[in-house]
């Protein structure tokens, strides 16, 4: 499977990189940046480092440094450290340079050259995205699916994560959101509803860090800090909001989706709120008729995702 990753790397960005270039599933044929858990600078500069690191050959274009209306929020260097990576030193790439396109034309050019092909998996504010459909509104056409890591539907308990019902992707960019959820071709949405069901735990972590090589040494170290974070929430352990996401590109199988046209709010108290009309529901959806219908993760089964990234890192 060809995928272009749109990212804002970010700890668990940087987990379903390594996923992504791990998995023999995947076939990675770019990275786009974007702001979000840290500055585009930040965010660009991780993702060439790591491709350095990792061995990861391919290109990287840098995105949007700021969401398409509203300001930039504070960065939340109290999830992701101030540098993105859990304040774990990454050595700036020595040899790779960013394409010298921005990330909307090549995620233009990559959509026509993989026409049909082509899985956008993107887990950071939805930018990038909506620049592209505005820069070539014909990438509908050529763009096989898009898988998005954000939202949250009120599913299994699971609302908000920067509010009380909206999670941080989709709030630090409603318009673009909205913009993507409402385009001509077939979402796939993995939201906070199936996200916080597969909790990684520390001795999971731990067995990842010991016994997963240079990448799961690294995603060990990075994790410490997150997991800090996460530990609050959780009583012992992280979501990989983004690994998950990449799973379910790669195959969807463990998730229950949910079909209906979905709408971001992008205003007011409830700004970034993801909520899907159910086309056999009585009430009436006048802002939603006419909106293509996407498919909502609304159940995983989180002992088989724990497996796959076990066997993708450890190799059992
Ligand atoms: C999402 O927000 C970011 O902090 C994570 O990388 C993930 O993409 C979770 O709400
Ligand atoms: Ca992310």
């Amino acid at each position: 499977m060809k995928i272009l990753f749109d990212t804002d790397p970010g700890v668990d960005d940087a987990m379903a990189l390594l996923m992504l270039a791990r998995d023999p599933r995947a076939r990675l044929v770019g990275i786009t940046t974007v702001y979000g858990n840290a500055s585009i600078d930040t965010t660009t500069s991780n993702a060439l480092a790591l491709c350095e690191r990792f061995k990861i050959d391919v290109p990287v274009a840098r995105g949007a440094a700021k969401a398409l209306v509203r300001p930039v929020a504070a960065y939340p260097e109290m999830v992701h450290g101030r540098n993105g990576m859990g304040d774990v030193a990454l050595a700036p790439a020595a040899a790779r340079r960013e394409e010298s396109h921005r990330a909307e034309r090549f995620i233009a050019r990559m959509a026509r050259r993989h026409s049909g092909d082509l899985v956008l998996v993107a887990v950071g504010p939805l930018t990038n995205i909506a620049l592209a459909l505005e820069h070539d509104p014909d990438i509908v056409e050529h763009v096989r699916a898009v898988v998005v890591m954000g939202g949250a539907f009120g599913v299994n308990g699971h609302a908000g994560n920067v509010s009380p019902v909206a999670e941080a992707n989709v709030f630090n960019d409603p318009h673009a959101a909205d913009q993507v959820f409402s385009a001509r071709w077939p979402v796939t949405i993995v939201g906070l509803d199936v996200t916080h069901e597969v909790l990684l735990d520390t001795a999971y972590l731990d067995a990842v860090g010991r016994d997963g090589g240079a990448e799961g040494a690294f995603i060990r170290d990075i994790t410490r800090g997150y997991e800090e974070f996460y530990n609050r929430q959780t009583g012992g352990g992280i979501y990989s909001h983004d690994a998950s996401a990449v799973a379910c590109a790669l195959d969807a199988s463990p998730f229950k989706l949910r079909r209906g046209p979905v709408r971001a709010v992008t205003g007011g108290i409830a700004m970034g709120q993801t909520i899907q009309a159910m086309p056999d529901s009585p009430v009436p959806a006048i802002d939603w008729a006419g909106r293509p219908q996407q498919s909502v993760c609304v159940d995983v089964d989180a002992s088989r995702l724990r497996a796959d990234f076990r066997t993708c890192f450890v190799g059992k």
